[in-house]
């Protein structure tokens, strides 16, 4: 039986094409924001970007055994897979199928027949076999086996209890605090949790009650707010996942848009566990700002201080990548495409990384963040230069500088705040 509105429209994300239904409208191609919920076979074409990341961050776990050794097999499960297009682009787009074991689950049933009819739609064509891992677990695996992918129709927190993985992914609607226990326990002695968060406005601070609430945590709603935002789920993740003697190591941190998305390395080690507290603290608004242990003053957090990007990791997150891995070719291209739209998909992955391996190596350590917008005013001055000038300004003087991958035009750099006043002053 097909799908109520099956077949939609169709339309290529990554290599992989999906299908909408007829009620979304045919995306743009870096389509911004929120999509309406448009019933069960909710696809947001605005969540593009974070599922390239992920295919890419898996693709240099198996290309670079950071994860499992050579040949091993990488059990991963995208937890809220609404129609599997996350799962679908893994398998589709991802090298090394063959050490690949994906579960896709989601409560909701129409959307899942969705995305196995996408499935089966679209094969794979590459005839790969895995079978349910019968003996392995303390209760047989249920779902179904299709083209490489396992289905299931249940509970997250269910899936996660039933079986250990090496790699999750939650993506809700909204905050994904009822989910971060289960997935840490599930994660198996070392694993990947990817974490989405929509609930902006709890993290930036602007909805006071909600951050109290699911975070802890207090915000500022200012120019640091989204990097703010970032780094409070990043503490949330870390001190739960101190309660299962657990420690994070941030591999990419970013704030896109309208939401806030992490991918941890996952260990467990009480002894790192246990010094989890020393990456947390607050950001206290001083001159820009500096972290502090203890609150005082004009603050924010507790948030995570420590460092958000893996510098090899992101290092490796270059355009020529992402276009390598995930841009399609001329027998993936839906059959209406123009040479518009593949010129736009080619700059939406672009666009995805942009900043990215640049930015890696201060972000992986101890920066100031500058947001290009406050400078005016603290330099003093009428007009801001632009951003390549203060860079060159500061690579004159020795330092580094990157701009990051924000929604507002902003900086990373090892100089300290009065070199960058000055350098602001005197750039042109
Ligand atoms: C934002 S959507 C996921 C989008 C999807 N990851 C993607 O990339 O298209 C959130 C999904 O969570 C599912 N969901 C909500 N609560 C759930 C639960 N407790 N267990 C499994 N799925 C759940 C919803 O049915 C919905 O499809």
């Amino acid at each position: 039986m097909k799908p109520d509105g099956w077949p939609g429209h169709v339309w290529l994300e990554g290599k992989t094409i999906v299908h909408l239904k007829d009620s979304q409208e045919r995306p743009s191609h870096m389509p911004r924001g929120p999509a309406t919920k448009s019933g069960e076979g909710f696809l947001n074409p605005a969540m593009a970007p974070a599922r390239t990341r992920s295919v890419m961050l898996l693709s240099d776990a198996l290309e670079n055994e950071w994860l499992v050794k050579k040949n091993k097999p990488i059990r991963i499960l995208d937890a809220l897979c609404a129609t599997g297009v996350r799962a679908r682009r893994w398998r589709k787009e991802a090298p090394q199928q063959n050490r690949i074991r994906i579960t896709a689950n989601d409560l909701d049933v129409n959307a899942q027949i969705w995305g196995r009819e996408s499935h089966k739609n679209h094969p794979i064509g590459d005839n790969l076999v895995w079978e349910k891992e019968k003996d392995r677990f303390s209760i047989p695996q249920d779902g179904i086996v299709e083209d490489g992918i396992r289905w299931t129709n249940s509970d997250a927190r269910k899936v996660m209890v039933d079986a250990p993985f090496q790699w999750i992914d939650i993506d809700p609607f909204g905050s994904p605090v009822k989910f971060l226990d289960t997935a840490i326990q599930s994660i198996s002695r070392v694993g990947v949790l990817e974490v989405t968060a929509t609930d902006v406005a709890a993290l930036c601070g602007s909805t006071r009650n909600s951050a109290a609430r699911r975070y802890g945590s207090v915000g500022i709603t200012d120019s640091y707010m989204h990097d703010d935002a970032t780094r409070i789920l990043l503490a949330t993740i870390a001190r739960i996942a101190a309660m299962h003697d657990k420690s994070i190591h941030p591999i990419l941190s970013l704030f896109d848009g309208h939401f806030v998305r992490v991918s941890v390395l996952l260990k467990r080690s009480k002894e790192s566990a246990s010094t989890w507290k020393k990456n947390v603290g607050y950001r206290i608004r001083s001159a820009p700002y500096h972290f502090s242990e203890a609150p005082e003053g004009n603050y924010s957090g507790p948030l995570w201080t420590g460092p958000i990007f893996d510098a090899e990791i992101a290092g490796r997150m270059t355009v020529d990548r992402a276009i390598d891995i995930c841009f399609g070719n001329e027998s993936d291209y839906p059959k209406n495409w123009s040479d518009f739209d593949v010129e736009h998909s080619k700059r939406e992955i672009v666009r995805t990384v942009r900043h990215i391996s640049e930015s890696a190596k201060l972000l992986s350590g101890e920066h100031l963040l500058v947001a290009i917008d406050d400078l005016g005013i603290a330099a003093g001055i009428g007009q801001i230069p632009s951003m390549k000038s203060i860079k060159m300004g500061l690579e004159k003087l020795g330092f580094q500088m990157a701009q990051c991958q924000m929604p507002e035009p902003m900086f990373a750099t090892d100089a300290d705040w009065d070199t960058v006043l000055d350098v602001a002053r005197s750039a042109k």
